[in-house]
């Protein structure tokens, strides 16, 4: 039946058919948070892209709309995001109905193909309707390429009476502001001399968390393919102050979002209620190392978990913790709990939360099969094989062993979770994370733990379509 082929999650987003990479233009309105993605709707790997739409009352259960935005004459629709436009700033509703606008990537095949460098632009679209029905606007594109080659994936935040745009371009972050959401003015560059600059910058966000002292700082988010810390694509951020102007970053430490080899991309909603207060994020559950060749057919990639994020503090610098949103507590069927160091899971879609002791332990979880994936905490340092997790022969960059410095934070708490073919742990709430996708013939269906405390929870979850 619908979503139920092999290695489709049962409870994280994915799309109906075909190739899905970034998600794009999140905005919450009239009570329904808005996910779009990079989506092209004729193949399993990526192409002519297209915006493919969804919505959620709660994050967690989604209804999959019509594409929104199709490719045209200046190109195809790379990834951006979406704002409301409350006082009809751009003048693409009327003061009674704002509308909601949308400023995505132009990426013109055929510029790029003649070797031009200025095939990438900026260009928004906007909807009167709740986001069922989107219009391009007539004068794009809104921001043209100064001749270079890679200029992408528009961002934009209201920051006092002003949008400001976030835009990647090749191995800085640029800022433009706008009044109107249709000029845009430049106003600086981010480029640290001491940030990770593996591969090309793209997908960047602005925003604040509060400290937990209360103190307002601004975060910057920016994703790099490849670089990250183990292999292929990743998000870095810097946690600093954003004066209108500028971004300047507090510490000089690079800092990654998730060590798992899966959360890429991933960028926050915009509009969320001040009565809700949570900045909200995803991810696009997958990696450029091997994302087009893993071992699915009709439908390839997921989305992570949604997670709210937070600042905590440790030691002398501030980083951000990603939490589960609350919300999946509501995908909880039964719970049981579990003694010992060995024993059966019991369900194919599983949320586990255990409790190590101080110091190292290990935590296999496997199949009948023999395969199996393994967290482990070594000293200062955890690491998540999948060497053997399933199949893996697609790519030579997929069965690894990845590791995530502790920096001398004690472990007490691991909550992880199971769908089909993916396994997220948020270490201590969230403060350490790791997304990994795997693709096991069976489910892991046995828990083999050591230097764990004695009660272990387990909760069966339901699935979402
Ligand atoms: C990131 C990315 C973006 C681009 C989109 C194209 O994964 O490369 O920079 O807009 O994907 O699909």
């Amino acid at each position: 039946s619908r979503f139920d082929e092999p290695f489709r999650p049962q409870y994280h987003f994915s799309p109906p058919s075909q190739w899905m990479n970034d998600p794009n233009g999140m905005v919450y309105f009239e009570g329904e948070y808005h996910l779009f993605y990079q989506h092209y709707p004729d193949s399993n790997v990526w192409g002519p892209m297209h915006w493919g739409h969804a919505i959620s009352e709660d994050l967690v259960h989604w209804e999959h709309l019509p594409i929104a935005i199709a490719p045209d004459s200046l190109g195809w629709i790379f990834s951006g995001s979406a704002v409301f436009d409350e006082t009809n700033s751009s003048g693409l509703g009327t003061p009674d109905n704002p509308p909601l606008v949308a400023i995505y990537t132009y990426h013109d095949p055929v510029g790029a193909e003649a070797g031009r460098e200025d095939f990438q632009t900026q260009g928004i679209a906007y909807s009167t309707d709740r986001g069922r029905n989107w219009t391009k606007y007539t004068g794009n594109p809104v921001l043209k390429n100064p001749g270079i080659r890679d200029f992408r994936d528009p961002k934009v935040s209201r920051i006092g009476d002003r949008w400001i745009m976030s835009l990647a371009v090749k191995d800085r972050i640029r800022f433009y502001s706008s009044g109107n959401l249709l000029d845009w003015t430049y106003e600086s560059d981010f480029q640290p001399e001491w940030a990770a600059y593996g591969g090309v910058w793209e997908c960047p966000d602005l925003f604040t968390l509060t400290t937990p002292e209360g103190e307002e700082k601004w975060i910057l988010f920016v994703s790099i393919n490849p670089g990250g810390p183990n292999g292929g694509s990743a998000t870095q951020y810097f946690v600093g102050d954003f004066d209108g102007t500028t971004f300047t970053s507090e510490s000089d430490q690079v800092k990654w979002l998730d060590y798992g080899a899966d959360n890429y991309a991933g960028v926050t909603w915009s509009n969320v209620p001040e009565s809700d207060g949570r900045r909200l994020f995803i991810g696009w559950m997958s990696n450029w190392a091997y994302a087009n060749v893993v071992p699915t057919e009709n439908w390839r990639s997921a989305n992570t978990l949604p997670r709210a994020l937070q600042l905590i503090r440790e030691g002398e610098t501030y980083l951000i913790r990603s939490r589960p949103v609350a919300e999946l507590e509501k995908l909880r069927k039964s719970a049981s709990t579990k003694e010992g160091d060995s024993w059966d899971i019991e369900a194919e879609l599983a949320e586990l939360l255990l409790f190590p002791e101080a110091g190292d332990f290990r935590l296999e979880l496997g199949n009948q099969a023999g395969e199996k994936v393994l967290l482990a905490k070594k000293g200062d340092q955890l690491t998540f094989d999948r060497s053997q997790s399933g199949i893996s022969g697609f790519s030579e960059a997929f069965p690894a062993l990845h590791t995530a410095p502790l920096n001398g934070m004690e472990v007490n708490e691991l909550r992880v979770f199971l769908d089909r073919s993916s396994v997220e742990v948020f270490v201590n709430q969230g403060a350490l994370v790791l997304s990994e996708i795997v693709f096991p013939e069976q489910p892991y269906s046995q828990a083999r733990l050591t230097g764990f405390k004695r009660n272990h929870r387990v909760y069966e979850l339901t699935g979402i379509w």
